[in-house]
């Protein structure tokens, strides 16, 4: 909103600067630039198809998408990049800034299809990538993502490149990302990497519930991110919380196929950065491996976890509901016999209810040297086959209020 303002600041100063000296002339801010509407005016608009795009989906479209972005970024107004309907193929994109404006919108009505052959995008990390940007919204759109091929190399065995994240912001703030389908990621479907001020709605994230690495949105290094009314299907976490992450607030997220939303993995650096201060609520989880966990590498790290909600939580059919795992040492490599260093606190879960896949429905596995405290269990009811599911718990301590089964066991 500095905006609007600034450039009426403009005009009033501009305006008063000249009163001194011509008391009898009448200014009229509007002549000097103020505009009415009390908003932005969205002065120029880039369409990707005039820059050459073609809707084909196989003519490379990436230049027109370049030179759009190039264009927008370098107006000082703020500015429009549409793309309309149709399929268009792109190879990487780096949506570079800082820019002249802080208020750049990427309508699209289409489909953005990135290269079926996985070796194009091989390892440069990212398909669509935002970096250094303040005030961008994207609305709308398919980003298709075409990882099959690289799914099934990597399920075949070895050779395959790690594959690229569909769309990243990195190092960016004040990001809006709404309506948004993401389709068949290679890797990660959406990631935020030290941002500040990104809230996402209306997101469909959609890939097949055995895709590999395939994270719905995975956020870390980031402050004041809201992630809203969403759909997530797909093989591995729906989101996932990295080290760094602060201020995140979830709110009704349907999960499903995949592995629930995870706090971690955390603790995998001696020296890192904690999460803090996270809400989760009004989700539900169809048929995944988790529902909500927290997760830790079991060796040395300065890493934590506090000051977390969960709350609202339907589950249906989960092979673990509630997941608390400090012992994570994939392959056994680089852990054997050390313990986590990361602090688990003030955790709370309340009105978590639905049905269990596995026995034990809440499963807290702490740190030895450094054990889960505050924990809060609240109204909770779990059950497996229509019986009281079971708990189990090392090292956690806390309370249970109000009905809670499978009885805690903290
Ligand atoms: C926690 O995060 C929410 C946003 O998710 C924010 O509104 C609130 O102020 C934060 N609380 C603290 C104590 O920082």
């Amino acid at each position: 909103m500095a905006y609007p303002r600034s450039s009426l600041v403009l005009a009033l100063l501009s305006m008063f600067s000249s009163l001194v000296l011509a008391s009898s002339v009448t200014y009229d801010v509007v002549s000097l630039g103020a505009i009415a509407d009390g908003k932005i005016a969205s002065s120029v608009t880039y369409d990707v198809v005039s820059l050459g795009a073609i809707a084909d989906g196989k003519t490379d479209s990436t230049q027109a998408f370049v030179s759009a972005w190039t264009k927008a970024c370098a107006s000082v107004s703020s500015a429009m990049i549409y793309v309309p309907a149709g399929r268009f193929y792109l190879g990487q994109v780096v949506f570079s800034g800082p820019c002249k404006n802080n208020a750049i919108t990427v309508r699209i009505a289409g489909t953005l299809v990135a290269p079926s052959d996985y070796t194009v995008l091989g390892n440069t990390g990212t398909w669509l990538l935002f970096e250094q940007v303040n005030g961008v919204t994207i609305s709308g759109g398919i980003l298709d993502g075409q990882g099959t091929g690289l799914w099934a190399c990597k399920a075949s065995g070895n050779g395959c490149p790690s594959g690229a994240t569909t769309l990243e912001f990195s190092n960016s703030n004040n990001i809006v990302v709404s309506a948004l389908t993401s389709l068949n990621s290679q890797m990660f479907h959406i990631v935020v990497n030290g941002c500040h001020n990104v809230k996402m709605q209306g997101i469909r994230v959609t890939a097949a519930g055995n895709s590999p690495n395939t994270d719905g949105i995975h956020v870390q290094l980031s402050s004041s991110v809201t992630i809203l009314n969403s759909k997530i299907r797909t093989g591995d976490d729906c989101i996932s919380i990295g080290p760094g992450t602060t201020n995140l607030w979830i709110e009704n997220v349907a999960c499903g196929p995949g592995h629930g939303i995870s706090i971690g993995s955390l603790g995998k650096d001696q020296q890192e950065a904690g999460v803090q201060n996270v809400t989760v609520t009004t989700v539900t989880f169809t048929g995944t491996q988790n529902g909500v966990r927290i997760k830790s590498w079991g060796r040395p790290s300065n890493g934590f976890a506090r000051n977390i909600l969960f709350q609202h939580v339907t589950m249906q059919d989960v092979q673990n509901p509630i997941v608390i795992d400090q012992n994570y040492c994939p392959g056994n490599e680089g852990c054997p016999g050390q313990v986590s260093g990361v602090q688990i606190s003030d955790v709370t879960y309340q009105d978590i209810h639905g049905t269990s896949a596995t026995e034990v429905a809440l499963k807290f596995d702490c740190s030895s040297e450094y054990p889960c405290s505050g924990i809060i269990l609240e109204n909770v009811k779990l059950t497996y086959n229509n019986q009281v599911a079971q708990s189990s718990c090392a090292n956690a301590a806390g309370t249970s209020t109000g009905f809670v089964q499978p009885t805690g066991c903290l």
